[in-house]
């Protein structure tokens, strides 16, 4: 069986720079708060009416360019994103659209933070079969369309952004994407959603009344399944590529909250230098965070040929997953 490498990466984050001190004047919070229980110095927001597919194109764009591959030679788009442009077209079909890519299948993925691992985990598996040899992968939100800007419990943490990977196929197996361990627990869902706009409860001017088409979360009972699952994950994902935490260069981790960071990273038994953390500048972006964080520990040859990668992630569903990448 072949394996897939990544052969470029692009990240888009957008210009508007909301701050810990601009939320003081929005809701009954401040920035020692923030910055002590989440790390949260600054987040980047679009502004209104921007679609997701808008920030990923971008992401694409760059990633493309870095990859030396052209729109229209992808065979298929993977836009993880819970926070589509509208319920269909997927935005997938229209980022297809804005790129050219013409000749590329395309279908979005729901799998919130964990989104890009599902992704990259997809894109493998139809790369390593043969189906396809370039595939692209983005992890891009819009979540500032779905923050209730009077909950002060929910409101300093999310943000917007996009990040984008091309892989192709590698006849190296011990290269590129080495392992992959997904995980799920539909039974918690309560814990993070966002209840109305769906079939289930459609969109209608009580539901609207209510503020139920804005994220609710219970932060503090998510804390600690995040905590032990991404434990968890990571562990799974080094033990079947065949290592240990002493292999890892670097983990990237998703980007909810600095403790989170912190208490997985002692539990895997990581040093600090061994985990890149960039959640002060940009907040929980959902999807986009561990896309994001990946490309810009590239940009800033914080990643070499040859190191271990564990991309590590956690999110509403509840899903769970990790991959583990030898860098090519
Ligand atoms: N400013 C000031 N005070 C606040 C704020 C705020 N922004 N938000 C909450 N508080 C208050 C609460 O009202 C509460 O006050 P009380 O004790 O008087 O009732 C107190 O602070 C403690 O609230 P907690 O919710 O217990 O605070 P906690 O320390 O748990 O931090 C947080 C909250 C940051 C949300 C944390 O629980 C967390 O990060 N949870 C995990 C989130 C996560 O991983 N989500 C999954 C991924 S996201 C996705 O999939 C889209």
């Amino acid at each position: 069986m072949k394996s897939a490498k990544i052969v470029g990466l692009g990240k888009y984050l957008p210009p508007k720079i909301l701050t810990n001190e601009d939320l003081e004047k929005i809701v009954d919070t401040s920035d020692q708060w923030i910055t002590e229980r989440t790390g949260i110095k600054n987040r980047h927001i679009v502004e209104k009416g921007v679609p997701v597919s808008q920030l990923g194109f971008y992401a694409a764009e760059q990633a493309l360019q870095r990859a030396g591959i052209k729109a229209k030679d992808l065979d298929l788009i993977i836009f993880a994103t819970i926070t589509p442009d509208m319920p269909f077209p997927s935005a997938s079909c229209i980022l297809q659209d804005k790129l050219g890519a013409k000749n590329a299948a395309c279908f979005d993925l729901s799998a919130a933070c964990s989104g890009f691992v599902y992704g990259l985990t997809t894109a493998w598996n139809f790369l390593r079969t043969g189906m396809y040899k370039n595939v692209l992968v983005i992890g891009a939100e819009v979540l500032s369309a779905f923050t209730d800007w009077h909950d002060r419990s929910t409101c300093v943490l999310f943000a917007d952004g996009g990040g984008a990977a091309v892989l192709v196929p590698t006849d190296n197996e011990r290269e590129g994407v080495l392992s992959s361990y997904l995980g799920a627990n539909g039974s918690d869902a309560h814990l993070l959603n966002l209840p109305a706009g769906g079939s289930a409860c459609p969109a209608s001017a009580e539901t609207v009344a209510r503020g139920d088409h804005y994220i609710k979360m219970k932060g503090n009972e998510l804390f600690r399944i995040a905590v032990r699952a991404m434990v968890k994950a990571a562990k799974e994902s080094l033990k079947g590529a065949g290592l240990e935490s002493d292999d890892v260069d670097l983990l990237i981790p998703h980007q909810a909250n600095i403790r989170i960071i912190d208490a997985v990273t002692k539990r895997l038994g990581l040093t600090g230098d061994r985990v890149f953390i960039n959640i002060e500048k940009y907040g929980n972006m959902s999807a986009a965070c561990s896309i994001v964080a990946l490309c810009e520990a590239w940009e800033q040859d914080r990643i070499k040929k040859g190191d271990i990668v564990v991309i590590d992630t956690f999110g509403g569903g509840l899903v769970w997953g990790a991959n583990v990448i030898k860098w090519a």
